[in-house]
């Protein structure tokens, strides 16, 4: 038995396909449901930030979830592979028209990733007061809470459409599966051979 955890919404249902490809039959939650049990899987919908912790702690054996989460994180867990689902970029986002001078001594920077954030601008020797927020993001340079902001970007139409713009990307990301460290080793044969099958159909689509 594999437990397995899923960042609930469009990734849990592309895994899912994956999942239907490899063994047939409908893999798909009911509704308001959390647990979806089929045949050897147990599979987990949670938010995509808790997907870590789930697996951290071993209450999932294996899960799926961004490089971003797992890069802020810095998690104690296998990378297993990458499951070229959910692309997107962490970028630096600015107000059209601005540009910024990075030599500035007051910069504001707003995100999420606050860990991804501070890394990116100490490596560059740059220092910035790193402000923390928990979503919408895009509004703090529109209302002067902050010169920049750090956040993902997919389409690029939420900083279109707030007219702000991309001014450097910091990293690529896109779901990989990891694994509990236990697991791993407890649960190798099971982990390994579900791994060489999504593997091949990940491949096959590349
Ligand atoms: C993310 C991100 C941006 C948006 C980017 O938020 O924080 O706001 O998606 O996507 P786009 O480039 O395609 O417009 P998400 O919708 O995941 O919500 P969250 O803030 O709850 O993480």
């Amino acid at each position: 038995m594999l437990t397995i955890a899923l960042p609930k919404g469009r990734i849990a249902e592309e895994t899912l396909e994956i999942f239907a490809e490899i063994f047939g039959g409908e893999f798909e939650f009911e509704s308001r449901k959390l647990i979806l049990d089929i045949g050897e899987f147990r599979f987990l919908n949670v938010r995509n930030q808790d997907v870590p912790t789930y697996v951290e702690y071993g209450s999932a054996d294996i899960g799926v979830v961004g490089l971003d989460v797992i890069t802020e994180k810095e998690l104690d867990i296998i990378k297993l592979m990458d499951m070229k689902l959910g692309k997107c970029k962490v970028s630096i986002g600015i107000k059209n028209g601005d540009e910024l001078d990075w030599s500035r001594p007051d910069i504001k920077i707003a995100t999420k990733m606050v860990n991804i954030t501070k890394d990116y601008f100490a490596q560059k020797a740059v220092g910035v007061e790193v402000i923390k927020l928990y979503g919408s993001i895009e509004l703090a340079p529109l209302v002067g809470l902050a010169d920049a902001i750090v956040d993902i970007v997919e389409t690029g139409d939420t900083m279109r459409e707030n007219g702000l713009k991309v001014a450097e990307d910091i990293m690529e990301s896109s779901a990989h599966l990891i694994a509990n460290k236990n697991s791993y080793y407890a649960k190798k044969e099971e982990i390994l051979s579900l791994y060489e099958k999504i593997n091949s159909v990940v491949s096959s689509r590349a």
